[in-house]
């Protein structure tokens, strides 16, 4: 462990490579608090890693664009996971800056921690509640890591007084369902295989429960931020084929998506055919591009 500047301890990340400081959170902490259970979702998640990067690269592309991160700034990376856009961060801002990534979920971080650069420190815990040193980032990112809080309008809040006045936050979230056809096919194929399966509560935590931007924005400008968003078509490029894509969602999706069934290897069997055969329209040149909306949030402290 060790202490920075602004007094605040965290783990070293040799601490976190090596599984010090980590894992100390119970299981059952962490399902109460989520009603999407990361320490479940890690396996799959860290499985899928590189199709998963691959799939998204338009998406953070474009978050890194708005974010315009500067050398010398401190970031601030919410749900940061294995990485991504902490690594982007670090290369912009650079060794005169700095990036702190938390995540709740320490295999993802321990993940993280194996390639993250000097300029970087990793902190497991809630982001929404964390006890952050106040007015203390330059900037606030988060690519898809934001849906889960317990309490919304209380995390955008405690995050508004993390940072500096006029800092900017940019997110990236999922737009509307009917326009994600990457969640909304497996939920298909798999609602054929448990016609039972309970639909998703829009406001519970959840990858899509942003996507109503209007409503998000109501939150942000609630919570001390001056916020505007935008709404853009782009597409999902993991660079597979049909097959090889329908597989690696059922590996990245089907833990959250079955959690309320007990699927056999049937069933799996029979939603990773259905994922794929209705993928085959997304298939041009052997590769699957999938059309997607993102919502693209950047607020300033206000
Ligand atoms: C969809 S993943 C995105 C991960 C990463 N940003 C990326 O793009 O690869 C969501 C991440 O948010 C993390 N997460 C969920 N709830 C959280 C919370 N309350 N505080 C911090 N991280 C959280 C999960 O552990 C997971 O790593």
């Amino acid at each position: 462990m060790t202490r920075d500047s602004l007094g605040l301890v965290w783990p070293l990340r040799s601490d976190i490579a090596s599984g010090r400081g980590i894992g100390y959170r119970p299981l059952k902490h962490w399902i109460e608090e989520n009603w999407v259970d990361w320490d479940a979702m890690s396996k799959p998640w860290l499985e899928a890693e590189g199709f998963l990067n691959a799939a998204h690269a338009e998406v953070m592309q474009g978050m890194m664009a708005r974010a315009g991160l500067a050398p010398g700034q401190r970031i601030l990376d919410v749900g940061c996971g294995t990485g991504p856009s902490l690594m982007l961060a670090a290369e912009a801002v650079g060794v005169d800056g700095h990036v702190t990534g938390i995540d709740i979920a320490p295999p993802l971080l321990a993940r993280a921690a194996e390639r993250a650069p000097e300029n970087v420190t990793l902190i497991e815990g809630d982001a929404g509640s964390y006890a952050y040193p106040q007015a203390a980032f330059d900037a606030i990112i988060s690519h898809f890591g934001t849906m889960f809080f317990a309490d919304t309008a209380a995390a955008f809040a405690n995050l508004r007084s993390a940072a500096k006045d006029g800092a900017r936050m940019t997110l990236a979230v999922w737009g509307r369902p009917p326009k994600n056809p990457w969640f909304g096919i497996p939920r298909k194929a798999a609602v054929a295989r448990f016609p039972d399966l309970p639909p998703p509560d829009p406001d519970a935590p959840g990858p899509m429960r942003f996507a109503d931007a209007e409503a998000l924005l109501a939150i942000l400008n609630g919570a001390g931020w001056e916020a505007s968003a935008e709404t853009i078509d782009l597409h999902l490029t993991p660079g597979e084929s049909v097959e090889a894509t329908a597989r690696m969602l059922m590996t990245a999706v089907s833990t959250m998506l079955l959690a309320p069934v007990e699927p056999m290897d049937d069933d799996l069997a029979a939603i990773e055919a259905g994922i794929a055969s209705e993928f085959a329209g997304f298939e041009v040149d052997g590769v699957v591009r999938v059309p997607a909306e993102i919502h693209y949030l950047t607020a300033t402290a206000s």
